[in-house]
This record gives C-alpha cells, sequence and structure tokens, in this order.
C-alpha cells in the first residue's frame, strides 16, 4: 500500500506537508496562477499488483486501494465507483460510450471525491466538515460525514436546485443558505481557520479546486474505463468541467497506469465548460483562466462558475487536450435526446460532454473512426426543470380510447395505434 508522503503542487511540483489539504500552492499564487496540490506517495501506486486481480475484489471504488490514500478496510464507503460503462448507438454520435455516474449512492460522480476526503478526514481525527456547495458536493459530502459519523455544515445560497438542498438535508448536515454566493467562501474560511473545519469543496478564491485526497477518488473513473476497455484506452474523455477535480483526477488515473505498463498510451481530455473561461486560457496562452462572468445564466448550474482553474488548464495543455463551451440551448436538447434515446437521464451539467462530442465530430477534430466516452456525472432527478420547461405537459384524459388516441396524437405526434 503507498502512503501519502506530500502534498505536490499541480503546477510547480513544491512540495509540501501532508496536511496541506486547506491550501493552495503558495509559490503559483504569487505569479498570479494559484494551484491546486495533488497526493504523492512513498512508493508508486499499483506496483507489484496485477491488473487482473482488481476485479477479484469487492465492488466499490476502494479495489483499487493500491493507488489510494487510504486502505480499504479504513474507508468510509457507501459502495460508490463500479458504474456502467455503456454503449450510447442510438444518439447519432458514432463510437460514444457513457460512464454513468449517476448510479453512485447519491447519484453523482462526487461520491468518489467525498468518499477519499471523508476517508482521510478521519485519518487526521477531523472533528467537523465543511463544504460550500448548493449541488452534487454538498449533497455527497453529508451522505459521507452521516456516514462517519462527522457533523457536516453545508454553505448553500437561497434559490439553489430544491432536490439537492433536500438531499443534503436529508442526509443530516446542517445546511446553511447565504443571499450573496460570495459570502459562502469568506465564512467557510473563517471556520476552516478558526476551528479546523475539514473543507471538501473550493472555499477561497482565486478557485484552485478541492480537497486533494478527495479528488484522488476520481482516479478510479480511469482505472474503470481502462479496466471495461481491456486496458485498450479510448481516444477521448469528454468531461462536464467547472473546476476540474475529475478532469484533473481522470489524467493522473490514466498517467499512473501508463507508468506501470497497464495501458500504453493516454486518452485526449474534453473540457466541456459553460463559462468559457478555460477555453479563453486555452486560446490566448494566459497562465490563470480569465473570470468570465455569463450575461445570462447557464442552464447547467452545477457547472456555472464563472472562473476555471490552474489544474484544469494544466491537465488540457499537458494531453494535447481541448476546451469548449457549451450554450443552453445545446444542453436542453441533449437532456430529452439520452432521456428519449438511450433511458439515461442527466442532470443539464451532464448533457455537456454529448454537445461537445457533437460539434467535434461535426468539425472532425474527433476522427470517424474514434472512441469517446462521456462521463456522465449525475442523475437528471437533481434538477428538474429542463423537462418541466422543454417538453409538453401530460394531457390529462378520460373518457374512451378515441379520445386518449387523439391527446397522444396531438400531445407526442403518434399515429400508429
Ligand atoms: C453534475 C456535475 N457535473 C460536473 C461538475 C464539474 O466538476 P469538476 O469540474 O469540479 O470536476 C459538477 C460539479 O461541480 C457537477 O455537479
Ligand atoms: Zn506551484
Amino acid at each position: 500500500m503507498p502512503n501519502p508522503s506530500a502534498l505536490v503542487c499541480v503546477r510547480c511540483g513544491a512540495r509540501y506537508p501532508t496536511d496541506h489539504f486547506a491550501h493552495d500552492c503558495p509559490a503559483c499564487r504569487t505569479i498570479g496562477a494559484p494551484a491546486n496540490l495533488t497526493v504523492a506517495y512513498d512508493s508508486v501506486p499499483g506496483d507489484g499488483l496485477a491488473r487482473e486481480e482488481v476485479a477479484r475484489r469487492p465492488a466499490s471504488m476502494w479495489r483499487w486501494e493500491a493507488f489510494l490514500p487510504a486502505a480499504a478496510s479504513e474507508a468510509v464507503s457507501l459502495g460508490e465507483g463500479n458504474t456502467p460503462l455503456l454503449p450510447a448507438p442510438a444518439l447519432g454520435l458514432g463510437d460514444v460510450w457513457i460512464k454513468d455516474e449517476s448510479r453512485n449512492p447519491t447519484w453523482s460522480f462526487k461520491d468518489r471525491l467525498a468518499s477519499s476526503a471523508l476517508t482521510m478526514a478521519k485519518r487526521f481525527g477531523t472533528k467537523v466538515i465543511a463544504s460550500s456547495s448548493s449541488g452534487n458536493a454538498g449533497a455527497a459530502a453529508a451522505a459521507y460525514a452521516a456516514k462517519a459519523g462527522l457533523p457536516c455544515i453545508v454553505f448553500t445560497f437561497v434559490g439553489a436546485s430544491p432536490p439537492l438542498v433536500a438531499q443534503m438535508r436529508a442526509y443530516g448536515a446542517m445546511v446553511v443558505a447565504v443571499e450573496n454566493k460570495a459570502d459562502r467562501w469568506r465564512l467557510q474560511s473563517a471556520g476552516v481557520r478558526e476551528f479546523g473545519w475539514y473543507p471538501t469543496s473550493p472555499f477561497f478564491g482565486p478557485v484552485v479546486g478541492s480537497n486533494p485526497y478527495g479528488m484522488e477518488g476520481y482516479k478510479t473513473i480511469a482505472f474503470e474505463i481502462a479496466e471495461a476497455f481491456d486496458w485498450q484506452v479510448p481516444d477521448w474523455c469528454v468531461l462536464p468541467v467547472c473546476y476540474g477535480d475529475a478532469l484533473f483526477g481522470m489524467w493522473k488515473g490514466f498517467g499512473e497506469l501508463q507508468a506501470l505498463g497497464w495501458i500504453d498510451r493516454m486518452p485526449r481530455l474534453v473540457a466541456a465548460e459553460v463559462s468559457g473561461s478555460i477555453s479563453a486560457a486555452m486560446a490566448s496562452g494566459e497562465p490563470m483562466p480569465p473570470d468570465r462572468p455569463r450575461n445570462s445564466a447557464s442552464i447547467a448550474t452545477s457547472i456555472g462558475a464563472s472562473q476555471g482553474t490552474v489544474q484544469a488548464l494544466e491537465v488540457l495543455r499537458r494531453s494535447d487536450g481541448v476546451a469548449l463551451t457549451i450554450e443552453n440551448d445545446e444542453l436542453a436538447r441533449w437532456v430529452v435526446t439520452l432521456g428519449a434515446k438511450e433511458g439515461i437521464w442527466p442532470e443539464p451539467a451532464s448533457a455537456a460532454p454529448f454537445a461537445a462530442i457533437e460539434r467535434l465530430r461535426a468539425s472532425g477534430v474527433i476522427a470517424p473512426g474514434d472512441r469517446a466516452v462521456a462521463l456522465l456525472t449525475a442523475s437528471g432527478l437533481k434538477d428538474t426543470a429542463v423537462i418541466e420547461t422543454t417538453l409538453p405537459p401530460a394531457p390529462v384524459v378520460g373518457g374512451g380510447l378515441p379520445e386518449v388516441m387523439k391527446a397522444l396524437h396531438d400531445v407526442y405526434g403518434f399515429a400508429d395505434g
């Protein structure tokens, strides 16, 4: 088992102690490129392990313990990971597969982050968990804190998606809402500083990303994809991106497999964002994604932040990756298309990769024979507004079958009988 030996800057490689999980790299901050830290180990992750052996272990992401900061036996786990990788031929996007992360315990990919982060919170002897999240990260932190037996404070904002806030409350978290979004980080920072609250989410600006121990959990998405394809990596992995936690984690995971010789190449990574922040930095070459407030809100509220991170930029630059800015009409179209054609209902943010693949296929960047995996990060039940505003309401019927047939025809265009 490897043990964490340091936290290392994702940008400049400077090393910090393992308990610096609530900080970024001061060196990079000074030059205007504040960067997250990532876990370094005292031995090569996975070294000496046969890749076939992992498949025989109990089903959770902790079967990859040889790559994670803690042992499966000490994990705070709800059975996260091992999500299906499904072919999606009906989408008309060529060789496309869906990594369906909505099948996780709280119905989003954030469970991998929360499981790894909470496991390390216990190891550090933390007393209180804190998250600033109006969405999936807060729900996952709440559930895993409950499982760990630790109190959890979630800062959300007035007007956040009701199902998500209900989810946090259902898991027993102490949810507090702010009127002004900027207050969340200010208040959480004070709690981390004064009381030693353990942060799982970003909580200071300019944003760098989430808890480094939590991010290790995202490596297992890469491992599961490589394993499912019998260690032949797809040409492209396409993700909805906000702070680029999963993007960085997956890239690190594929890198660790390549270092072991379990895979022979890296996939190219695509960041499907809604602010245009990372795309702007890719185009200009600047060191930090700029703040890009939108004129109108994105329906993909989970990835609606206006500024990307250095960690996302680093991955795209080092992996010959691509960033694209996705619009609301594309998101809404792909939400309903995925449900109707593949039987999978994504949250609006999780529709972004499909819009990105559509555009990259059309422009020839993704070649006709290329295989792409879309990361479907969360379930549509988290945010039902798109369905209510895009699709016609269900007609109310009575009387006899002719009336039903008329309604089916009028509302749905159904004429077959
Ligand atoms: C559903 C969903 N998709 C994607 C993201 C993007 O996460 P990140 O880029 O920080 O990994 C988030 C979280 O913020 C999310 O909730
Ligand atoms: Zn640095």
